[in-house]
C-alpha cells in the first residue's frame, strides 16, 4: 500500500528558539518531546520493560482482558489514528482485532514513525497507511488528512499525562472536534492513576538507571539541535511526586557548576540547579471521565486492572 508521510513540524528554527528560551528561563525547562531521538526511543522501550514501570504491562493486560468489549465499543472499519505512535507496536496488536479501514500514525519522531510504517506495511500489506509528523502540544487538526468515514483515535501509554490538565483538555477537545454529521470520532486512551508516591517515584527512578539515562540523553539531543556542549554526566536524574498537583516531575540537577554557551551567551547552572524535563500527571478515573465530558465526549467507559493501577477509557 502507498505510504505518505506529511511533515507538519513548524520549523527547526521555532524548535530551537523555544528550547533556548526554556534553557535561559530562571527555572530552566526542556520540553519532553526532545527525549525521542532513536536512542531516546530505545531507552523508553527499555523503561517499559523495567520491573518498576508498571503502566505498559498493566495497560496491555487490560487490553487483553477486555479486548472483546473494547472491540464492540470501538467498532470495525474506522480509520485508526495512532497518537504518539512510536514503534506502533500497541496499534499493531489492535489492527487484526479492530480491523480498521486505514491507519494514520502521528508522532513528533519522524524516523521512528517511518520505521513503524515500514513494519506495519510488511504485516498488513492491504491496509492503507499514512503518517503525520507533528507536535500536537497545542491540539491536533487532522481533518484534511483523514479519508472519509468514522475515526477511532488511539492514545495509549498515559501519554496524555505528559500534558498539564488544561492542555490535555485542549487536545481532547481538538480530537472531539473531528466528529461531524458525516463522521463519528471516538477515543481509546490509556491513563495512569494516582497512587502511592513511593511506587510512582520508583517507576520513574528504576534501579537499573534506565530512566536516568533517558532523562540525561535529552541533553545529547539539545546539543545536536543547538550545537551546545551540555555534559550529561554533570547532571543528576531527579524524579519526585507532587501530591498536590498529582504529577511526577523529572528534573536534571547540576552536580557542580556547569556553563554552556547558548547562542554565544553563557548560561551558568549553579550546583543543585535543576532543568525541568517532564511532568507526568496521574488521575483518579472519575476525574479523567469528567475531563473527557468537558472535552465534549458524551460517553466515557473505563476498565482497570484489579489493583486500579491503570485505566483504559473509551469515549464517544
Ligand atoms: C511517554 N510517557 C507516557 C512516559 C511517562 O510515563 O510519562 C514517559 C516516561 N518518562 C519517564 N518514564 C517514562
Amino acid at each position: 500500500m502507498q505510504r505518505a508521510v506529511t511533515d507538519r513540524i513548524a520549523t527547526a528554527a521555532d524548535d530551537r528558539a523555544e528550547l533556548i528560551a526554556g534553557l535561559r528561563a530562571e527555572r530552566a525547562t526542556i520540553a519532553p518531546k526532545h527525549f525521542y531521538d532513536p536512542l531516546g526511543c530505545a531507552l523508553y522501550a527499555a523503561i517499559c520493560a523495567t520491573p518498576e514501570y508498571y503502566p505498559t504491562r498493566t495497560e496491555a493486560a487490560i487490553f487483553a482482558g477486555h479486548a472483546a468489549d473494547i472491540v464492540a465499543r470501538v467498532g470495525a472499519g474506522r480509520t485508526l489514528v495512532d497518537l504518539g505512535a512510536g514503534d506502533a507496536r500497541k496499534a499493531q496488536w489492535w489492527i487484526p482485532r479492530l480491523r480498521p479501514a486505514a491507519y494514520v500514525g502521528v508522532d513528533y519522531a519522524a524516523a521512528e514513525l517511518a520505521a513503524a510504517l515500514e513494519r506495519l506495511d510488511g504485516a498488513f500489506p492491504d491496509l492503507p497507511l499514512s503518517g503525520v509528523v507533528t507536535d500536537f502540544g497545542r491540539g491536533l487538526d487532522l481533518r484534511a488528512d483523514l479519508p472519509p468515514g468514522d475515526v477511532a483515535f488511539f492514545y495509549p501509554g498515559s501519554s496524555i499525562g505528559n500534558f498539564a490538565p488544561d492542555d490535555a483538555l485542549v487536545l481532547l477537545r481538538s480530537l472531539r472536534a473531528h466528529a461531524a454529521p458525516e463522521r463519528r470520532a471516538s477515543l481509546l486512551i490509556g491513563v495512569d492513576t494516582h497512587k502511592d508516591a513511593r511506587r510512582l517515584v520508583a517507576a520513574y527512578d528504576d534501579a537499573l538507571g534506565i530512566t536516568a539515562a533517558f532523562n540525561r540523553n535529552v541533553l545529547n539531543n539539545v546539543n545536536a539541535l543547538l550545537g551546545t556542549a551540555f555534559d550529561p554526566a554533570a547532571f543528576r536524574h531527579v524524579a519526585l511526586y507532587d501530591e498536590s498537583l498529582r504529577r511526577i516531575e523529572m528534573h536534571l540537577e547540576a552536580a557542580h557548576e556547569h556553563v554552556v554557551l547558548l547562542d554565544g551567551t553563557p548560561r551558568r547552572f549553579a550546583p543543585g540547579e535543576r532543568i525541568h524535563t517532564e511532568n507526568s500527571y496521574k488521575y483518579a478515573p472519575q476525574d479523567f471521565a469528567r475531563l473527557l465530558r468537558r472535552a465534549g465526549f458524551a460517553t466515557a467507559t473505563w476498565w482497570t486492572d484489579a489493583a486500579g493501577d491503570f485505566a483504559v477509557f473509551h469515549a464517544a
